[in-house]
């Protein structure tokens, strides 16, 4: 039986992860620690002699450096790379550039969090059009009207768009029609979605899914697309910090 190895991971942490603000669709660059956690998982990637030919990003800096920067370590700058919109963030409509915590006072504990985990959570839409909303020219040339591009979305919207492309390019295209390693570099809500497709992760338990910066977690599949073993981080224990500190954001009174 063929196993088809799907890498995975959220960018490292970006300037406004550092400044605990909701950032979304904006195109905020990665802070130096964000750098070290990138070139750490290329090391992880190359301790388990996992090989990418082919990368995936989102349209996002945050998520193309850190590509670039774990290729780097990899000594695999040669490898494709396809960057779609499909794999950007969720976008965080009205509440992106936003404090975490100043939010959570606004809303209270269940409201901020139903928002930010609940399948259905919905944060305010953006009110604002093309160019003033972060949607640019990057995604003129997209599979998608800048039109339909969304402006605030829950988790179950970034399903919709996520694993059907997940599904026909990443995986059927790539991973098990052209057999390769395929390494996929992501934001959260996506790792989210992936974990949620894959392991039949129900609406209701999802939302205790937290997904750290820059640890790589890989996801074994037969030929059928189903996984083999439960997926796995490269490091359990980096992982679990990073879980547990992304859960706590923004809860400081
Ligand atoms: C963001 O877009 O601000 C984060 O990367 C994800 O935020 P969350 O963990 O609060 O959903």
């Amino acid at each position: 039986m063929a196993v088809h190895k799907l890498i995975i991971l959220r960018h490292g942490e970006s300037e406004w992860n550092h400044e605990n603000r909701f950032c979304g669709w904006i195109d905020i660059p990665l802070s130096e620690k964000g750098r070290d956690e990138a070139k750490f998982a290329g090391h992880l990637i190359q301790k388990y002699n996992l090989k990418p030919t082919i990368t995936y990003t989102s349209k996002l800096t945050r998520s193309i450096q850190t590509g670039d920067i774990i290729l780097e370590e990899l000594g695999r700058l040669w490898c494709d790379v396809v960057k779609t919109w499909r794999l950007n963030e969720r976008h965080y409509g009205a509440f992106q550039g936003r404090d975490k915590n100043e939010v959570y006072r606004e809303l209270g504990a269940e409201k901020y969090q139903y928002i930010r985990r609940n399948y259905n959570g919905t944060p305010p839409p953006m009110e604002t059009q093309y160019k003033d909303d972060c949607i640019d020219e990057r995604y003129e040339v997209d599979d998608v009207d800048i039109a339909d591009l969304p402006r605030g979305e829950s988790l179950k919207l970034v399903m919709e768009r996520v694993i059907p492309y997940l599904r026909k390019e990443i995986v059927e295209g790539s991973l098990i029609g052209d057999n390769k390693t395929v390494l996929v570099v992501t934001h959260g809500s996506i790792v989210r979605s992936v974990i949620k497709y894959f392991k039949g992760v129900s609406d209701a338990d999802i939302s205790k899914i937290n997904v750290p910066t820059g640890v790589p977690m890989v996801f074994e599949l037969d030929d059928d697309c189903n996984m083999v073993k439960d997926y796995y981080y490269l490091d359990p224990e980096l992982a679990k910090k990073g879980i547990e500190k992304v859960s706590n954001e923004g809860t400081k009174k």
